[in-house]
C-alpha cells in the first residue's frame, strides 16, 4: 500500500498535489511519502517482531539524510557498503553500534574509519578480508566485531544481475569452507567472530530460497557450535520483493513466518537488512513531457528525465508503472509510448510500451516505485544535473535534494596548469 492517490484526476502524494511541487520545485523530480515509508516499516517491524528480529535498512537503496532519518526514527538500524554510506547513517541519527558495515570489497581505510566510530558489525567476504580487518583492528587497538557472509549457493530467482548466492558469485564465503574460516576468524587478534550473515540477492517474490539459504545457515550454525565456537547472531540479508506491475511478493507476515521455522531453536539475535521493501513504493519519479514523436512504427513520449536519473529499465529491463499527473476523461483513447528521455542512447528507456494518452509539452507524467535504487543509481552523464528529491508528509513538502547549479557541475573539475595558457 502507498500514500499516492488520485484525487478528481489528479496525483497526490499524501495530500499535496504532486502538481504543485512540480510547479514550485521544476521537473524532474523523486517525491517521496513519508507516511508510506512509516507504514511499510511498520508493517515488517510488527512482522519481525514475532523473531526479535532488528532491521538495519539498506542505505545502498535510498540515501537520502531525511529519508534514512525518517526510518532511524521509528527504529532502524543500517547496512552500509561503503564509508559514505557509513558517514550518512550517522549524519542521519543512526548510532554506529547499529550499523552493519557489508561489502564484498572493504579497503583498509575504511576498515579504518568504521573502527575509529565504533562500528556494530563487519560482515566479511573472504579470508584476505578477515585478515586485514584483524590487521588494521589490531593497529587501533580495538576488536571488530564480525559475521561471517557466507555463499549458500541457492539461487533466488530473480534478475541475473540481483541475484548473489551462487557459488559462481562474487559473494560471500563458500558455505563448505566457512567452518575452517569460521574456527580461523575465532583465533585471530583483535576479532571477535559473533555471527553468521547471508544475502542471496534482490527483489525475491517466493520464500523458497530464502528457507533453503536459511536452513542452511542454520545447519552451519550448529555445526559451529557443536565445534565449540560461538555463534550469537545471525544477518539474514535483505531482498524482499515488492509489487511493480503484478508481482504478488510474500508478504512480511510469511517471510518472518519463514525465519521463525529456519531459526527455531537456535536461540540467536536475528538482522534483516531489507532496502527495496521500505522504500520502493514509497517514491515516484516525475517528469514532464518535452515532446510527443511519432515514428513511422512507433510513438515515443520524450520527458525531461532520462537514463542518468533513473537507470533501473535500462539496466534490468525493469517494468515501472508510468501515469499521467492529471487523467484526462475516462474516453481518452490510449495509444501505446515508449517513455524515453533525451540522453543519446537508444537504452535509454523509461517505460516500454506504455499506454498513455494523447500528450503536449509539458504534461506531468509520474513513474511508480520508484523510491529505491532511483536517486541512489543516478549520474551526471551527459552532463545533466543531478535531479531534486522531494518528502512529503501530510500536507508538507520540502525539498530534501536541490538540484545543484550548473556551475556546481563544472566546478567539480580543475585544469591543470599546463592548459591554463
Ligand atoms: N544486503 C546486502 C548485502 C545487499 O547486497 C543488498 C542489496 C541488500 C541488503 C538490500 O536488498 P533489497 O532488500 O533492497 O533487495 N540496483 C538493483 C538492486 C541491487 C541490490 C544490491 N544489494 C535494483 O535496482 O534492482
Amino acid at each position: 500500500m502507498n500514500h499516492f492517490e488520485y484525487r478528481n484526476g489528479q496525483l497526490f502524494a499524501e495530500d499535496v498535489a504532486v502538481s504543485d511541487i512540480a510547479a514550485a520545485v521544476g521537473t524532474p523530480f523523486y517525491c517521496y511519502s513519508t507516511a508510506t515509508l512509516t507504514r511499510h516499516y511498520q508493517v515488517l517491524a510488527n512482522a519481525l517482531a514475532t523473531v526479535g528480529a532488528r532491521i538495519c535498512y539498506a542505505v545502498k537503496a535510498n540515501s537520502n539524510l531525511a529519508v534514512i532519518r525518517t526510518l532511524a526514527q521509528l527504529g532502524a538500524g543500517a547496512d552500509v557498503v561503503s564509508e559514505g554510506e557509513l558517514r550518512r547513517a550517522i549524519a542521519a541519527g543512526i548510532a554506529p553500534e547499529n550499523v552493519v558495515f557489508s561489502g564484498v570489497g572493504k579497503t583498509r581505510g575504511e576498515m579504518d574509519y568504521a573502527l575509529s566510530v565504533g562500528v556494530g558489525q563487519f560482515n566479511v567476504e573472504s579470508e584476505s578480508e578477515l585478515e586485514t580487518l584483524s590487521q588494521v583492528a589490531s593497529a587501533r587497538g580495538v576488536d571488530a566485531v564480525v559475521a561471517l557472509r557466507v555463499n549458500p549457493d541457492v539461487d533466488a530467482n530473480t534478475h541475473d544481475k540481483i541475484s548473489t548466492g551462487r557459488k559462481d558469485h562474487k559473494f560471500g564465503i563458500d558455505i563448505d569452507i566457512a567452518p575452517v574460516l569460521y574456527a580461523r576468524a575465532s583465533r585471530l587478534p583483535h576479532i571477535r567472530a559473533l555471527g553468521i550473515a547471508v544475502h542471496i540477492g534482490s527483489q525475491l517474490t517466493s520464500l523458497d530460497p530464502f528457507r533453503a539459504a536459511f536452513n542452511r545457515v542454520a545447519v552451519l550454525t550448529r555445526e559451529l557450535r557443536a565445534a565449540g565456537l560461538t555463534v550469537e547472531r545471525l544477518d539474514l540479508g535483505g531482498g524482499l520483493g515488492i509489487t511493480y506491475r503484478d508481482e504478488v511478493p510474500p508478504h512480511p507476515d510469511d517471510y518472518a513466518a519463514v525465519i521463525a521455522e529456519t531459526t527455531a531453536g537456535l536461540n540467536v539475535d536475528i538482522t534483516v537488512e531489507p532496502g527495496r521493501l521500505l522504500v520502493g513504493n514509497a517514491g515516484i519519479l516525475v517528469t514532464a513531457v518535452i515532446l510527443d514523436k511519432i515514428t513511422a512504427t512507433k510513438r515515443f513520449v520524450i520527458v525531461d528525465a532520462a537514463m542518468n536519473d533513473f537507470i533501473r529499465p535500462t539496466l534490468y529491463n525493469a517494468d515501472h508503472r508510468v501515469t499521467p499527473v492529471r487523467t484526462g476523461p475516462a474516453a481518452t483513447v490510449l495509444n501505446k509510448a515508449d517513455v524515453v528521455g533525451p540522453v543519446c542512447e537508444t537504452g535509454d528507456v523509461l517505460a516500454r510500451n506504455a499506454a498513455l494518452p494523447d500528450l503536449s509539452p509539458n504534461d506531468l507524467l509520474a513513474i511508480e516505485s520508484a523510491g529505491a535504487y532511483g536517486a541512489a543509481m543516478s549520474s551526471n552523464y551527459n552532463s545533466r544535473l543531478l535531479i531534486a528529491e522531494v518528502l512529503v508528509k501530510d500536507d508538507k513538502f520540502c525539498v530534501i535534494r536541490p538540484r545543484p547549479s550548473y556551475d556546481a557541475l563544472l566546478s567539480l573539475d580543475q585544469m591543470p596548469e599546463w592548459l591554463t595558457h
